[in-house]
């Protein structure tokens, strides 16, 4: 795809627009977008177009300007938030020359071309290096503090009579501030919020000169927080009578499968000088999943209304339609995440068409029940999920379509049908995903509220953001069918004191005036019942403390549910076990079923800073993944969990505070390659799955020869036998609140070891693992053999070390260097060992446990082959073609 794209909307190619929100991967998607965009009647459209590209940049680690968002910005960008403010105080903007103009980064005349030129999304610190001056390890290591500029001229926007000119930035890490022609518009201070700006009153003809300054305070977050520009940002120009931002909210109070009743609102904005007329009427399409856009049967219609919209004013209109034989959107595998698209157009008095908006939703219910869980459409739905940080590894923060859309199928491969947006709004994208490929989302805003964690967290800005930050979130998320719970707040500090439940059932009040069709949750880690928060939110929301923290099992479960017998519960955070892959620790100490490894245990190796991956070990407050199914499975009420975490993550590396720079508690690592762990729960998250998987790998050296190595098995099979060089170990069965096989007393030989799993009786799966050869080559593989030409589209090429006969080298540590050949570049290397300080972007990384990772991207505009060759000393090296189309 080619962007920047332009899309002009009308009734059929008005879909533009959340095509384009969606089409930043994918040849295919651009194509059906600008076909469909081409279809469209300019005239009576709003434009909505990609300006990622084309910016200059400059990092400061000084303050360069004098600016600052305490002593002189505040005042100016407090007023952004009014349109979400109904409680609060809205602020008026201060009078005078605002500041900035006197910076010349913000002026025409200033010459920036020697900044660096970049494309957004843009992570200005994940090129490293790492070690950055006073970053901790939970940060990353890398340097994300500093103040960070952009500059870009807006050819593309022009002053025109009659219209609305608007920036709208999905996230922008942090404290945005932004001038247009030297004129400070305004910002937005939580990094992972998505906001608007209106251009229009700074508008200068057509050249126009956009500057956007951020600033990261040190010791701002727990985990990598990302630093830029860091999601899209589009330029939107629509008639200034038009479809308010977040201005529809479709929901589906009636739903069965022969009839489902739809509301909607639009709300309509006219920030023109006169009052106007204006019809509003609303089409609902099916969504085509193959073709991403709307089909063409029109499925329900809603009335035609027409109101009267004051000078600078809103507002709503409200229609109900019934939709017969609805297709009902429901989570995988075993319901089918079918949409719709309320089309929605604005007429003129003449009958011109002024605005034309779409609004993609879901027809389903969901029911939340104390002694069952979930219900998606009367259906129970167990909710196997994971929580999600918002980096995507090597390549930082910055949003990318695909690598998100790689993270997702890989979990979706696992069995995960939910997910959970630690611990704050994600990109709007990954919604759009998780509507497509049917997940069900716990949707998260805050990590604190007003005491701290780390001391420049959100408890700077709580007391006046909140409103807004809340309100802005529910307004952009609330369409999204994947949504099904609001949680407001994780492991809050004040959780168990009586002004936290102050503060709680504000926030809670605020929910329910906006968005009361889902549920609200808090992720409580200590707070008990009747204490606190647990009074406040819909659902009760337990980190760790419902399977019991650590080697206990007192699980919190039964009192939580005696003494909320109308609330649902879910395990909003389980396990965080902790490994290294391919990394296997001795003696293996710790029974799964019954307790787990705490503090550092024998499964950690603080030397090596690795712990090892026969996925036992946590730290105090964790458990393995075993003691949470069984915890669990006792309490059938509990309506499901998520776990810490779907992938490594960056930062936080718990238990190594030095030395490391990213998680240990990832199911799949950072690279994305899958630790043991991915297949113990596919083993319960797919049982009709035949699968089974063996740990560990069974090509030690001298030092383990004739020595005590359990053999582990992870299968949805009931019963399994392990064979040891041929011979059989013995034949066992999954007793109840057994979740693994082990044969604890098997003695390493070099051969092989085979194990045979059943099911019902019959041959079920199997797997085996052999002692290899020395390395001999590299076998370089690739996700996708064709990826679009558009400069964003990525492909994942894989080096495994193997030997002579192809296995892979489990401890293979190779040095191996990238090289590229073609219209396309490497943008980062990784191999998912969290101790590797080597930065991203090199082409020479180390093999880790036998693999390593490079992520290559075409040329804007490239077609044809990019080959990418992988070489190691002593080894015969490997390539693969990649096509660019
Ligand atoms: C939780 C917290 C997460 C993460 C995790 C690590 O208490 O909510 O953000 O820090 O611990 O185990």
């Amino acid at each position: 795809m080619a962007p920047p794209m332009r899309a002009i909307s009308s009734v059929r190619g008005l879909f533009c627009l959340a095509l384009l929100a969606v089409s930043t991967t994918g040849r295919s998607v651009a194509r059906l977008s600008t076909r469909a965009c081409a279809s469209a009647n300019a005239a009576g459209g709003r434009e909505r177009i990609s300006i990622n590209d084309g910016w200059r940049f400059s990092r400061f680690t000084e303050n360069p300007d004098g600016l600052s968002y305490e002593d002189n910005l505040k005042e100016w960008i407090l007023p952004q938030g009014n349109d979400f403010i109904v409680n609060g105080t809205k602020h008026t903007r201060p009078s005078g020359t605002a500041p900035g103009a006197d910076v010349e980064y913000v002026q025409a005349f200033f010459d920036d071309s020697a900044w660096e030129k970049v494309n957004l999304p843009h992570d200005w610190a994940i090129k490293g290096p790492f070690g950055a001056p006073n970053i901790s390890t939970s940060e990353g290591s890398l340097p994300v503090n500093g103040v960070g500029w952009y500059r870009r001229n807006l050819s593309e926007a022009e002053t025109a009579a009659g219209k609305s000119v608007f920036l709208d930035i999905d996230g922008a890490m942090s404290y945005a501030a932004v001038w247009l022609n030297g004129e400070l518009v305004g910002g937005w201070p939580y990094g992972y919020a998505s906001f608007r700006l209106d251009l229009t009153p700074y508008l200068k003809g057509s050249d126009n000169t956009l500057a956007i300054r951020l600033d990261n305070p040190l010791d701002s977050s727990r985990w990598y927080p990302g630093a830029g520009i860091y999601r899209n940002v589009w330029l939107v120009t629509a008639d200034e009578t038009h479809v308010s931002q977040y201005g529809t909210y479709a929901t589906t109070p009636e739903v069965t499968s022969e009839s489902a009743t739809v509301n909607l609102v639009v709300s309509v904005e006219n920030k023109g000088s006169l009052s106007r007329q204006v019809g509003v009427v609303t089409k609902v399409y099916p969504y085509d999943a193959a073709l991403r856009e709307p089909g063409s049967e029109v499925v329900a219609s809603f009335t035609k209304q027409v109101i009267n919209v004051a000078a600078g004013t809103k507002q709503s209109v409200r229609g109900s339609v019934t939709v017969t034989d609805p297709l009902l959107w429901g989570p995988v595998p075993s319901q089918t995440p079918n949409l719709y698209v309320a089309m929605t157009t604005l007429t003129g008095s003449n009958g011109t068409v002024i605005d034309t908006y779409s609004t993609r939703f879901g027809i389903r219910s969901i029911e939340y029940v104390a002694e069952q869980g979930l219900l998606v459409n009367g259906e129970h739905v167990y909710l196997q999920g994971t929580c999600n940080h918002h980096d995507l590894g090597s390549l930082g923060a910055a949003f990318n379509y695909r690598a998100t859309h790689r993270q997702l199928e890989m979990l979706q491969e696992m069995g995960v049908n939910a997910l959970r947006t630690s611990h704050n709004p994600p990109a709007p994208e990954f919604l759009e995903m998780a509507d497509e490929m049917g997940f069900v989302v716990m949707d998260e805003l805050f990590d604190v509220w007003l005491e701290p964690k780390v001391t420049n967290d959100y408890n700077v800005l709580f007391a006046d953001w909140h409103e807004a930050d809340l309100r802005s979130f529910l307004r952009r998320d609330r369409n999204h069918a994947s949504v099904v719970a609001w949680s407001f707040g994780n492991e809050i500090p004040e959780q168990s004191s009586a002004d936290g439940r102050t503060l709680a059932r504000s926030l809670q009040a605020i929910i329910l005036s906006e968005e009361p069709t889902r549920q609200t949750s808090l992720a409580l880690n200590s707070a008990k019942p009747g204490t606190g928060l647990p009074d406040t939110a819909d659902i009760i929301g337990l980190n760790y403390q419902g399977e019991g923290q650590g080697t206990t099992f007192e699980s919190a479960f039964p009192a939580f549910h005696a003494q909320y017998p109308d609330k649902m519960i879910w395990s909003t955070e389980t396990s965080s076990v902790l490994s290294t892959r391919g990394t296997y620790i001795f003696p293996v100490v710790g029974n799964s079923s019954t307790t787990v490894g705490v503090g550092p245990s024998p499964g950690w190796d603080e030397a090596a800073l690795t712990v090892s991956a026969y996925e036992l070990y946590a730290p105090s407050w964790g458990s393995s993944p075993d003691k949470v199914f069984a915890q669990q499975d006792r309490y059938p009420y509990v309506a499901g969990e998520f776990v810490w975490t779907g992938f490594d993550y960056l930062g936080e590396p718990t238990p190594y505070d030095t030395g490391a720079r990213s998680s240990y508690f990832g199911i799949i690592d950072l690279a994305g390659f899958k630790k043991d762990r991915f297949y113990l729960y596919q083993a319960r998250w797919r049982a009709n799955l035949p699968m089974a998987h063996l740990l560990p790998h069974w090509s030690f050296g001298a030092e383990r020869m004739n020595r005590t190595t359990p053999v582990h098995v992870f299968s949805s099979g009931d019963e399994a036998e392990l064979f040891v060089n041929g011979v059989s170990k013995g034949r066992k069965v999954k007793e109840e609140y057994e979740y693994r096989f082990r044969w604890d007393d098997v003695v390493y030989t070099p051969g092989e070891i085979k194990v045979v799993a059943y099911k019902d009786g019959a041959v079920w799966a199997e797997d085996s693992k052999r002692t290899v050869g020395a390395a001999a080559q590299l076998n370089v593989t690739v996700d996708r053999a064709t990826i679009d030409g558009d400069g964003r589209d990525l492909a994942f090429v894989t080096v495994a070390v193997v030997d002579a006969d192809g296995d892979v080298v489990p401890e293979a540590a190779n040095a191996i260097t990238f090289a590229l050949e073609g219209p396309g570049e490497i943008v980062s290397t990784d191999n998912g060992d969290p101790r590797d300080m080597t930065p991203f972007p090199s082409p020479e990384r180390n093999a880790f446990s036998g693999y390593a990772l490079a992520i290559v991207r075409a040329d804007r505009g490239a077609v044809g082959e990019i080959t990418l060759s992988a070489s190691a000393d002593g080894l015969v090296g490997g390539e693969v073609v990649v096509q660019a189309a």
